[in-house]
């Protein structure tokens, strides 16, 4: 089977790539050609763990290739993915551009039966937009050429995106034909081996699922901050509370951590979205604009205790800060929407020399934030001299620092966790002043 996936980002390139490890002819598509170019030549061009091996193994032998216009590609294909970005329009409802110009291309270029399948997160109606788009270049051409389309949100997690893709807990595929119902069967049945499902709908149904899973999971993780920052008022601890109520079934366990915000190109886009979706029909999204509100304010927590231990904002001016954690979540450069941007920008306004060290977004970071902070060439080395040590992304190598070696480094044993990874036992044994959420 051969296929075209269009837009070359964390979901483009992981969704290729794992379709041609199941044995798909996959071609890769995207418009930024400085991107396909290093592609070619064997360069993945972000960080997701395993993804490097499962490009090149595909591409060496043959079964990936790389191209920069769909017209291209479109004649030997079958199925064509929409795997461009929808980034938040001003009102944050989400920016179709990118994905009705590939619906044009498309129906620029179509010339036989194809089915065009939308993988990017898009509000319901958008595979309507979708259809007419390629509707009017076709009229446009005065030809009628046979197409469907079809919606198939894509739900893999940044840092664990080729597992997510390999073995997902299900796969969702909206259709309103039984030709494209065959053909997603067909392309999805070599991962049918590992036993997950693939669960058929119409096309709004599975556009509005992906929005609402996004915002539920969203909903957990901004009431668990509200919890605990409650604990914190009255004394108790969000840890114990956290397991006490994960052992409730009806609830479960997952997604119920605390922390200093939730970020990343996902969640904080889609839940704005959501709500913009609402009002455009004449509703409130009450749940979520509160989800929305909560998560803003928690993003600024980790700086609200830093200024609260120095007695007050005004007194951070030529403090010395080291920051460890800069991705929005482990084992990703992504620093889309990041409580560090936030944390960072804070902490630069308030007259901080700030000082980070990231495993991988590094090279993100100064793209970001150029010369506005000092680079730090390991954890140890942003310690240095700092007034105080902000934990904000859990990578595994920080849990367990010689905190004998930071705390001579530093200038004052202060440490704020952001992700509540350190024991406050521990720490206090070890003379840190210490402080996290919700304990
Ligand atoms: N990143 C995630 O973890 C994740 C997970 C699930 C769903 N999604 C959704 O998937 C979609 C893509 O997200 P992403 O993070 O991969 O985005 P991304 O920004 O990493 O990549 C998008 C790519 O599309 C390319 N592009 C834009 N217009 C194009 C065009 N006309 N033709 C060809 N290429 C074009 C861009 O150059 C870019 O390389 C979004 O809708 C997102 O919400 C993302």
């Amino acid at each position: 089977m051969n296929i075209a996936v269009v837009g070359t980002g964390y979901v483009g390139l992981v969704s290729g790539a794992c379709f041609a490890e199941m044995g798909v002819n996959v071609t890769c598509v995207d418009i930024d050609k400085e991107k396909i170019e290093r592609l070619r030549r064997g360069e993945v061009p972000i960080y997701e763990p395993g993804l490097d091996e499962i490009v090149s193994r595909n591409s060496r032998e043959g079964r990936l290739g790389f191209a920069t216009s769909l017209q291209e590609v479109i004649d030997g294909v079958e199925v064509v993915f929409i795997a461009v970005g929808t980034p938040p329009d001003e009102d944050g409802s989400a920016d179709l551009r990118y994905v009705l110009e590939v619906a044009r291309e498309f129906g620029r270029s179509v010339k036989r039966y194809t089915l065009l399948v939308t993988k990017s997160t898009v509000p319901v109606g958008t595979s309507a937009k979708v259809r007419r788009a390629v509707l009017d270049e076709l009229e446009a051409r005065g030809v009628a050429v046979p197409f469907d389309v079809a919606s198939n949100p894509e739900f893999l997690k940044e840092g664990a995106a080729i597992k997510d893709f390999m073995s997902p807990d299900r796969v969702v595929v909206g259709v309103d034909s039984e030709q494209a119902r065959k053909t997603m069967s067909r392309l999805y049945r070599p991962f049918l081996l590992n036993n997950f499902r693939v669960i058929f709908t119409d096309i709004p149904s599975a556009e509005m699922i992906k929005y609402a899973a996004n915002s539920m999971l969203a909903t957990r993780i901004s009431f668990m901050n509200d919890i605990a920052n409650l604990c914190e008022l009255v004394g108790a601890d969000v840890n114990m509370v956290r397991k006490g109520i994960g052992a409730d079934s009806r609830i479960g366990s997952k997604f119920l951590y605390p922390g200093c915000g939730y970020g990343g190109s996902c969640f904080p886009k889609d839940v704005k979205a959501l709500i913009q979706t609402g009002r455009r029909n004449g509703y409130d999204m009450r749940v979520l604009q509160a989800v929305e509100e909560v998560n803003e304010r928690q993003k600024s927590v980790v700086f609200r205790k830093l200024a609260g231990e120095f007695g007050g904002v005004e007194n951070l001016r030529g403090k010395r800060v080291a920051v460890w954690g800069l991705a929005f979540k482990p084992e990703t450069d992504d620093m889309r929407e990041a409580a560090s941007l936030v944390t960072v920008a804070h902490l630069l306004e308030a007259g901080c020399t700030v000082r980070v060290f990231d495993p991988v977004a590094m090279a993100e970071c100064r793209r970001r934030l150029a010369d506005a902070v000092e680079y730090a060439s390991d954890m140890y080395d942003a310690v240095l001299e700092a007034d105080a040590l902000l934990l904000l992304t859990e990578w595994k190598q920080f849990r367990l620092p010689s905190w004998g070696v930071v705390t001579r480094s530093m200038r004052r044993p202060l440490v704020i966790d952001g992700r509540n990874i350190y024991d406050a036992d521990d720490m206090a044994a070890q003379g840190i002043i210490y402080h996290c959420i919700g304990r």
